[in-house]
C-alpha cells in the first residue's frame, strides 16, 4: 500500500480562499472595518521572524490587516503585560498572539503572558479559559491552531473520527494535549504518551489515526505504524543536509518514506501541518473580527437607560432593618 499524501498546503489555501471572501464580504457592508491582528514578539529569534513572516505574508493575502510589535529583549515582565493591556483594550485589535519562546534577557513566565491576552482575542487559543473550554467540549472560544489544523486534515481525509482509536505522542500545551481533547470530543478513544511511556511502539500501532508532536526528527518508524492508519506529523527538525544551501532540511517526527509503505495517509513535512497553523490563526483572526463586529452592532437601546442609572448598593443598617422587618411579617403571618 502506498499511502495518500495529506497536503496542508492545498487544504491552507482553500481555507485561505474562503477567508478572503469573508473579509471582503464584511468590507463591502463595514467599508470602514478591517479585521486587525497584533504579532507580539519579545526579541529576535530567527525562527521566530520566519514564523512571524509567514503569518504577515497570510494576513496580507488574506485583507488582514497585520501589526508586527517587536520588543525589545530587555523588556521587563511587568512592561510586556502593560503593552497587552494596551492591546486588549484597543477597539481596533481583534486578535493578539505572542510568539513563543520569548526572547528575553530575564526570566518572563510565559504561562502568565499568555494568560494576560483577552479570552475575546486569544487567536492563539492557549489562553487559560480557552483551553479549559477545549478541555470541556465548549468550542465556542478560541481553537488553538495546529491542533485545530491537524483535526482539519483528518476530517479532510473523508476517514471518520468518531469511534476510531487514536494514539498522540506528545502533550504539550500548545500540541498534545489541545489536539488529543479536540479529537475526544470528536468522539474518538485516545490514548495520549509522552517521554515516560513504556513500550511507544507497541502502542502506537494500535492507532487508527497516529498524531505525533514530540520534535524528535523521524523518530516514528513505519514499523511503529498500523497498515492503513490516518498519521498526522506536526514535528518541524532541521537536520544537516550539506547538499542544501542552508546546510540543512527540515523532516518530521515520522521517518516519512518508511510510513507511506504503511499507512493510508499521511502529512508530510513541510507543506503538512505547518501551514495549517498558519491558516488556522487567520481563521480564528477573521473570526475574532467577526464576533467584535456583531458586539458592536448589537442593539443597545434597552440596555442604555438602565446603564446610565448610578445603581449605588443601600447601606448595611438599611438591609438589616428590611431583613429584620421581612422576618417579623413572616412570623406574625405564620401565627395569626
Ligand atoms: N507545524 C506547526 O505549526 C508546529 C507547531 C508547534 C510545534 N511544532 C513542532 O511539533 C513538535 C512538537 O512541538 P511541541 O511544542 O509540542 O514540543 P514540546 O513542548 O517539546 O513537547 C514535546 C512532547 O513530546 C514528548 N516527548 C519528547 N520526547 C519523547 C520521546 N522520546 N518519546 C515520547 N514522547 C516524547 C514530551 O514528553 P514530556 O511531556 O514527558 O516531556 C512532550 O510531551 C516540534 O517538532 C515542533 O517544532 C509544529
Amino acid at each position: 500500500m502506498v499511502a495518500q499524501k495529506i497536503s496542508g498546503a492545498e487544504v491552507s489555501r482553500a481555507i485561505e480562499d474562503d477567508l478572503v471572501a469573508q473579509v471582503s464580504s464584511l468590507r463591502q457592508q463595514h467599508p470602514s472595518f478591517s479585521p486587525r491582528l497584533a504579532i507580539v514578539q519579545v526579541g529576535g529569534r530567527e525562527d521566530s521572524n520566519v514564523y512571524i513572516r509567514m503569518k504577515l505574508r497570510a494576513a496580507e493575502r488574506i485583507g488582514i490587516q497585520a501589526e508586527h510589535v517587536k520588543l525589545p529583549r530587555d523588556i521587563t515582565e511587568n512592561e510586556l503585560l502593560a503593552r497587552l493591556t494596551e492591546l486588549n483594550e484597543s477597539p481596533a485589535v481583534h486578535g493578539i498572539i505572542v510568539q513563543m519562546p520569548l526572547d528575553s534577557q530575564f526570566d518572563i513566565d510565559g504561562h502568565k503572558v499568555t494568560d494576560a491576552v483577552s479570552p475575546h482575542k486569544d487567536v492563539d487559543g492557549l489562553n487559560t479559559i480557552n483551553e479549559g473550554r477545549v478541555a470541556t467540549g465548549d468550542m465556542g472560544g478560541f481553537i488553538p491552531c495546529t491542533p485545530a489544523g491537524c483535526v482539519e486534515l483528518i476530517k479532510r481525509t473523508g476517514v471518520p473520527i468518531a469511534g476510531k482509536n487514536v494514539v498522540v505522542l506528545g502533550r504539550s500545551k500548545i500540541v498534545g494535549t489541545p489536539v488529543s481533547e479536540l479529537l475526544k470530543w470528536e468522539h474518538a478513544t485516545v490514548t495520549v504518551c509522552h517521554s515516560k511511556t513504556r513500550n511507544l511502539s507497541e502502542i502506537t500501532k494500535t492507532a487508527d489515526i497516529l498524531v505525533v508532536a514530540i520534535g524528535r526528527p523521524e523518530m516514528v518508524r513505519g514499523s511503529w505504524i498500523k497498515p492503513g492508519a490516518v498519521v498526522i506529523d506536526c514535528g518541524i527538525n532541521p537536520i544537516p543536509d550539506a547538499t542544501k544551501k542552508t546546510g540543512h532540511r527540515l523532516v518530521g517526527d515520522v521517518a516519512y518514506s518508511e510510513a507511506i509503505e504503511v499507512a493510508s495517509h499521511v502529512t508530510p513535512v513541510p507543506n503538512g501541518v505547518g501551514p495549517m497553523t498558519v491558516a488556522m490563526l487567520m481563521k480564528n483572526t477573521v473570526l475574532s473580527a467577526r464576533r467584535q463586529l456583531e458586539r458592536l452592532l448589537a442593539p443597545k437601546w434597552p440596555l442604555t437607560p438602565l446603564r446610565l442609572v448610578p445603581v449605588k448598593p443601600p447601606p448595611r443598617y438599611l438591609l438589616k432593618i428590611f431583613c429584620l422587618n421581612t422576618y417579623c411579617v413572616v412570623t406574625l403571618c405564620t401565627w395569626f
